[in-house]
């Protein structure tokens, strides 16, 4: 018999259902040491809390989030709300000594951040928050090939995030599905809610940033809040764009926009070596592309690597070669290792303070395109800890 982990689940929207997906899948595909037991969801709207528990299998619901944190038998508190409440349920739910995953970002800025890892570090709670796209088998297997040293020195890291739902100018700011384009609630527009899964993804490939160049645009002015009724000044980034340095000498380049029609959720990067260059695209997420310089001319070419084989990351706990798995599973694999490094009293990246320093960037990045200038980017320094 698995030892029983109770689960406390704040918001139920679109992270709170993957999070659950994976709470329920995740003792069927890997070998955990503990049972994650659905305990109780927490919501704005106290039928659709209700709605949820019934649907996903959680045992009791509540609109307010306090009651998740005093709850003696919660041991995992699950932060799926909008941006602005992650801080807040954070530092109480540390204080109250439960272990907490958090969706990204950390928080609405690093000022923020720095609270929240002094919170869990002075608590010594697990942490972790769900930068997912780590755990995509293709972009965990680009890791290992940088690891191994197959690219050689890296030169360029470019990375994209485009998405095209806010052109229209009818579309409210504010309110339950539309709290992004609000600033106070979101913190950022692109930077935060899309560029901060780039950065987390490209720092861990290709390490640190240490300055940024940006520029943002807020292309529509003004819109209607959802909750006042009025037509009130856009604060978030529309669209922004940066280039920046890494420690390893390496120069990037990201973009991202709600902006560009025709793509839905289009996130690319693109890694050049001076051996081998790699490639990854969302839409087609189960495959790598690798271009590879010491390869025989007459048959050097991109090539597509289907990662499906049992010996790609995660692969094994899956199907059979040759099938692929999606976009929910990322959040099996972060749950998975949650639980087996909980187990074991080791921490799972990226923890807060990981993403604190993809929060460092952010705020360089917004700080940069106010002030028209290269912006270093803040460092977390061992006296910090
Ligand atoms: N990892 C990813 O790929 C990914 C994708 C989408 C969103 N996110 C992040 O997940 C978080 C949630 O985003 P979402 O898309 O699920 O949002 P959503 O709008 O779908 O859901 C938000 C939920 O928060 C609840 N909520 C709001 N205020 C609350 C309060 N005061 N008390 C209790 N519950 C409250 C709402 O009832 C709702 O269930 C955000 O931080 C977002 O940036 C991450």
């Amino acid at each position: 018999m698995k030892k029983k982990l109770n689960v406390g689940l704040i918001g139920y929207g679109f992270m709170g259902r993957t999070h659950s997906n994976a709470y329920r899948k995740v003792t069927h595909f890997f070998d955990v040491p503990y049972e994650p037991v659905l305990q109780v969801v927490c919501g704005l709207v106290e039928d659709e809390a209700k709605a949820f528990a019934e649907r996903w299998g959680y045992q009791s619901h509540t609109t307010d989030w306090r009651k998740v944190i005093e709850n003696k038998n919660i041991d995992v508190v699950d932060i799926c709300v909008p941006n602005d409440l992650h801080a807040e349920i954070a530092i109480a739910a540390a204080q109250a000594g439960k272990a907490i995953c958090c969706e990204k970002p950390l928080a609405l800025n690093a000022a923020q951040g720095e609270q929240m890892v002094k919170a869990v570090e002075k608590a010594g709670v697990a942490n972790v928050v769900s930068f997912n796209y780590r755990r995509v088998p293709a972009v965990t297997l680009a890791k290992k090939l940088i690891d191994e040293g197959r690219l050689g020195r890296i030169f360029h890291y470019r990375a994209n995030f485009l998405q095209d739902w806010t052109i229209s100018p009818k579309v409210p700011q504010g309110g339950m599905a539309t709290w992004r384009l609000d600033i106070k609630a979101a913190g950022s527009g692109v930077t935060g809610d899309l560029l901060a899964h780039c950065i987390d993804t490209a720092m861990w490939h290709n390490g640190p940033i240490t300055a940024v160049c940006a520029m943002t645009e807020t292309f529509i002015k003004q819109r209607t809040h959802a909750e006042t009724g009025k037509v009130e000044p856009v604060g978030i980034d529309d669209a922004c764009t940066f280039f920046c340095r890494f420690e390893n000498g390496s120069l990037g380049n990201f973009e991202s926009t709600r902006y560009a029609r025709g793509h839905k959720a289009l996130y690319t990067f693109e890694i050049n070596g001076e051996h081998a260059s790699i490639a990854w695209d969302l839409h087609d997420l189960h495959r790598l592309s690798y271009f590879d310089h010491r390869d025989e001319s007459i048959v050097r070419g991109w090539r597509s690597i289907h990662v499906t084989d049992s010996d790609m990351p995660y692969m094994d706990k899956w199907w059979v070669p040759g099938l692929q798995i999606g976009y929910a599973e990322t959040f099996v694999h972060q749950v998975a290792e949650f639980l087996q490094n909980l187990a074991k009293g080791e921490p799972t990246p990226p923890t807060f303070r990981d993403a604190l320093a993809t929060q460092y960037v952010c705020d360089a990045v917004l700080n940069s395109a106010k002030n028209n200038k290269w912006e270093k980017v803040r460092r977390q320094r061992t006296e910090d800890r």
